[in-house]
């Protein structure tokens, strides 16, 4: 088996992304959200549990003064496929009433859970919002507002790794990994 590859009794996954990749993308969009927010004092809003690692990463790359909180969410379904409904397991904690809100999100699927985000975080009555996501599953997720800020563009295949799971498992891997399986 080679170094890129590891097998579960299932599931054959292949890294896609590199650790590498993904700092110089960290970096890329920092850089991008610092030049749009300077001044702004914006804050990050990560969507657990997913995008942990991400927010982490990026908020280090921000050379602007900046807040961050947390939202979860879960959606009903089983490990590679979600069900179709969310539902909110905790808000942020945050007053974000004439804040400028970045939404920090993952991986954008369906594009179900960013809608149902925005839709619930609109109802605070932010100054702004934006959304960035490390990566985009561009030709499946069905949005009617711009994600301004993507990480990678990736196909419709399932991966794990860098704080996304399969049933659970995987987020703790520094790379991104696919499976065809
Ligand atoms: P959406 O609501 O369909 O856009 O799905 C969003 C959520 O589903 C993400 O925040 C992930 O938790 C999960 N998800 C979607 N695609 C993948 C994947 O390829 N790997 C791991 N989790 C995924
Ligand atoms: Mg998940």
């Amino acid at each position: 088996m080679p170094d890129n590859q590891f097998k579960t009794e299932t599931h054959t996954f292949s890294v896609m992304i590199s650790e590498q990749e993904i700092r110089k993308a960290v970096q890329r969009l920092g850089k991008e959200l610092s030049q749009k927010y300077a001044g702004k004092n914006p804050i990050f809003v990560g969507i657990l549990n997913g995008s942990f690692l991400f927010v982490a990463d990026l908020v280090r790359e921000m050379s602007v003064e900046c807040e961050i909180d947390f939202l979860k969410i879960g959606s009903y379904g089983n490990a590679m496929h979600s069900a179709g409904t969310v539902r909110l397991d905790k808000d942020v904690s945050a007053q974000l009433t004439d804040r400028h809100v970045i939404v920090v999100e993952d991986i954008i699927d369906s594009g179900l859970s960013v809608t149902f985000i925005r839709n619930h975080l609109m109802e605070k009555k932010p100054a702004s919002m934006s959304f960035v996501t490390l990566l985009l599953k561009k030709e499946k997720a069905v949005v009617d507002f711009p994600i301004e800020h993507v990480g990678f563009d990736i196909g419709n295949e399932f991966v794990v790794g860098y704080g996304l799971d399969f049933a659970q498992r995987f987020r703790h891997l520094k790379d991104i990994y696919v499976t065809y399986d």
